[in-house]
């Protein structure tokens, strides 16, 4: 049995790299021999693609979270130590289910807990969204990677973010780790440095201290399935996608 680290990939806002983020991540730990398996929580599958898994006709997560297929059935290899269960169509149909009481947050908490134990590390790709999805997710990890990018309306939704995580601890009697990531960082930009030493001063303790700078290959690499490793392994992003990895492994922050 191996101590399982379940992460969720989260923030309400989307565009801030989420996806990207997970992708790298679970791609740069499998790399790094550990055993990982990536859950794709988004409807639009993103994730899914972006490991070059075509969606279309493949069962997914909805199944075991609605159906009670073994969550192994819809598990697919993906890449060496690395494996997925992609979104497939029908998992819009959680966010939406209203019967069930509170139970409908715990359907991906139980479905996991048949797994756990396989893998070192399980994350999770959230919907940008704060639906039953999201509660799903945060009822099943015990921590949290925040993607945050460096404006003033980022800073705003992650103290909204913080909140709810706040609220949820309340409800759970336990604490997440947090972990914030500053994507898509334009060193040479103020504000993007001014909110780089907000957050520094606010959250040292849960940033971690690699951040991920803009660059357009993040932005390509998924349109052709591979992620960055895979696409440009001598590129910025690979080495700072690496050092992120590492940053996760031994909690290395500011
Ligand atoms: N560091 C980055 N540099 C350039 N583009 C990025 C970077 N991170 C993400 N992107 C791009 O920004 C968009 C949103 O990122 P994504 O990871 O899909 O965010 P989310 O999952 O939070 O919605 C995508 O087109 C993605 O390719
Ligand atoms: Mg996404």
């Amino acid at each position: 049995m191996k101590q399982t680290r379940v992460i969720a990939v989260l923030n309400q806002k989307g565009g801030v790299g989420k996806t990207t983020t997970t992708l790298n991540l679970v791609h740069g730990l499998a790399r790094k021999g550990y055993d990982v398996l990536a859950i794709d929580l988004d409807p639009q599958g993103q994730l899914t693609s972006s490991l070059g898994l075509i969606k279309r006709d493949i069962e997914g997560l909805e199944k075991a979270m609605l159906n009670g297929t073994p969550l192994v059935s819809v598990t697919y290899p993906v890449r060496e130590n690395l494996k997925l269960v992609p979104a497939g169509y029908g998992l819009t149909e959680v966010e939406e289910k209203t019967e069930g009481g509170v139970a409908r947050g715990k359907l991906l908490k139980n479905t996991l807990e048949t797994i756990k134990g396989k893998y070192d590390f399980i994350l999770i790709d959230c919907p940008p969204s704060s639906g039953l999805l999201v509660v799903n997710a945060l009822f099943a990890v015990n921590e949290v990677v925040i993607p945050m990018t460096g404006d003033y309306l980022a800073l705003q939704g992650l103290s909204h973010l913080m909140a709810t995580l706040k609220n949820f601890e309340k409800a759970l009697g336990n604490t997440y780790k947090q972990w914030i990531v500053l994507g898509r960082y334009q060193a040479r930009r103020r504000l993007a440095q001014e909110v780089k030493e907000k957050l520094k001063q606010y959250f040292a303790n849960s940033m971690l201290l690699t951040e991920i700078s803009e660059s357009v290959l993040l932005a390509e690499s998924p349109s052709f399935g591979k992620t960055i490793f895979e696409y440009k392994p001598s590129s910025r992003s690979a080495k700072e996608f690496e050092s992120l990895v590492d940053d996760l492994i031994i909690g290395r922050t500011y």
